[in-house]
């Protein structure tokens, strides 16, 4: 494949994970279509997005003027037609294998023949999205991490029909985003959730057989370990249905029983109490999701 100059970049889905891309993108100087079919969340991503550019500036990070800049290089589109002018694509929509099988399916039809798709999937696999395609070999993996502004790491995931130059293209995009991409292979999980999720379950299952308490089990990773967040918190940032999922597909996609959910996450879950999000988690949350 011929290195391709990407200027535009289409990115569907303006949820958490989708305006992060799209305020990262615009950053970096490119010129981003953001796709929602949803038309009060496409709003809701500008107006964060201003925000946390309007921050920036205030932290001195970014000049006055590159705020209504970078804004300007973001156009929301209803349409997902408009998708033809893009040179590269990031998928982020919500983790269902039939929801993205659709969003692909759509996008391969709307997109030139060259341009490369690729999904913020944070465990689906990419083999089985990009069969829903007519090009599998330019479907690829890009798992931005949350906040997407603020993590380095993008884990670029092959999947069975990935070809090289589509690894090359994306490495290359984002290193260009500001980001330091690592390979992963197309198994359960890739690299980030096959380590973070036993994780965080184990510290579920240390609660659950009372090994010690929350702010014990946070402290001992936090303070001991330097992580920036103990797991439980972790868990609650990330969401625990989302960590559930995930074990789920781990424990599913290996047929190994050491990816069983903890009881006290399914209970949890099955409550309600879905971390930040939900207000309620193992910690409690404020109406902005700041920690009680
Ligand atoms: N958007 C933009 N910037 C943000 C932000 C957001 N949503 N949240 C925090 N920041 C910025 C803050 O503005 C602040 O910037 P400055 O240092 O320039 O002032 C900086 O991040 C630190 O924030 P805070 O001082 O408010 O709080 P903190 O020091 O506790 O950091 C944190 C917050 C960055 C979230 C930190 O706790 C952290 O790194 N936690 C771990 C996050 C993590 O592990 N993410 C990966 C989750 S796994 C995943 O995403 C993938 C998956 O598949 C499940």
């Amino acid at each position: 494949m011929e290195r391709v100059t990407l200027r535009t970049i289409g990115v569907v889905g303006s949820g958490q994970m989708g305006r992060g891309i799209a305020q990262v993108a615009a950053q970096s100087g490119f010129d981003v279509l953001l796709h929602d079919q949803d038309a009060t969340a496409l709003d809701a991503a500008r107006t964060f997005i201003d925000s946390s550019l309007k921050r920036l500036v205030e932290k001195g990070r970014l000049p006055e003027g590159a705020r209504a800049e970078t804004l300007g290089r973001i156009r929301a589109v209803a349409d997902p037609g408009a998708f033809a002018a893009a040179d590269f694509v990031i998928e982020a929509v919500s983790e269902r294998l039939e929801v993205k099988t659709r969003v692909f399916a759509a996008l391969d039809a709307a997109c030139r023949t060259g341009v490369i798709l690729a999904s913020n999937t944070s465990s689906l696999s990419i083999t089985k999205i990009a069969s829903a395609t007519r090009r599998p070999e330019r479907v690829i993996g890009m798992h931005f991490m949350n906040p997407v502004p603020v993590m380095e790491l993008v884990e670029i995931v092959a999947g069975q029909a990935t070809s090289e130059g589509t690894l090359e293209t994306t490495r290359d995009l984002a290193k260009a985003l500001g980001r330091t991409p690592v390979t992963a292979q197309d198994y359960p999980g890739f690299i980030s959730n096959r380590v973070l999720m036993p994780m965080i379950n184990e510290a579920i299952y240390a609660l659950y057989e009372g090994v010690g308490g929350r702010d014990d089990i946070d402290a001992v990773l936090r303070l001991g370990m330097r992580h920036p967040m103990g797991p439980l918190a972790l868990a609650d940032f990330i969401g625990l249905d989302t960590c559930l999922a995930i074990l789920e597909i781990l424990q599913q996609g290996f047929g190994d029983p050491k990816y069983r959910p903890c009881p006290l996450l399914r209970r949890m879950v099955d409550a309600g109490h879905l971390g930040r999000k939900s207000g309620r988690g193992f910690y409690e949350y404020g109406p902005e999701g700041a920690p009680r």
